[in-house]
């Protein structure tokens, strides 16, 4: 299996290969992770969280949370908390939603416009960078901070 943090760095050239790459990441994820995606519009954040939850063993179809803010999809290996901040604003709106009690809980949060949420983040999130690079192209960025570790 290729390890997403050595290599870094893809190129999708199809839905499909994105949400394969969803799927390796689901293998490595444990109950608390907290997966941080950002990118415009159209870029493939929500493609990739149908691999990751077609990869926790999570059956049926996974949309775009927009106007809910946070679908729990539950059934799977442990639960997906698919939260998208596209309608919320930086600041202020983001106190009251409650969304420390995903981040914080026991199963996996996968966040769209992370960006809007930085300072709620746990340290050791994983983000995952998404860049549109053609009709059917993306850049998928992984990036994951060392754990633990003296100085
Ligand atoms: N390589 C690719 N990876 C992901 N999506 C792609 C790719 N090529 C084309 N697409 C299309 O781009 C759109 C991505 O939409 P979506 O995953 O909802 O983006 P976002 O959640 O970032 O707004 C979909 O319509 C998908 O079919
Ligand atoms: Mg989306």
């Amino acid at each position: 299996m290729q390890d997403l943090f050595t290599e870094k760095v893809f190129n999708t050239n199809s839905p499909e290969e994105t949400e394969a790459l969803g799927r390796s990441l689901a293998r490595g994820l444990t109950p608390g992770d907290v997966v941080a995606l950002t990118g415009e519009l159209g870029s493939g954040k929500t493609c990739f969280v149908q691999g990751i939850a077609s990869g926790l063993n999570i059956k049926g179809y996974v949309k775009s949370p927009s106007f809910t803010i946070v679908n729990v999809y539950e059934g799977g290996a442990f639960p997906l908390y698919h939260i998208d901040l596209f309608r919320v604003s930086t600041g202020g709106e983001l106190d009251g939603l409650g969304l420390e009690e995903y981040i914080y809980g026991d199963g996996v949060s996968v966040i769209e416009w992370a960006d809007r949420a930085i300072g709620m983040l746990p340290e050791r999130a994983i983000t995952v960078k998404f860049f549109y690079t053609g009709e059917t192209q993306r850049r998928i960025e992984f990036e994951r901070r060392e754990s633990g570790g003296a100085g």
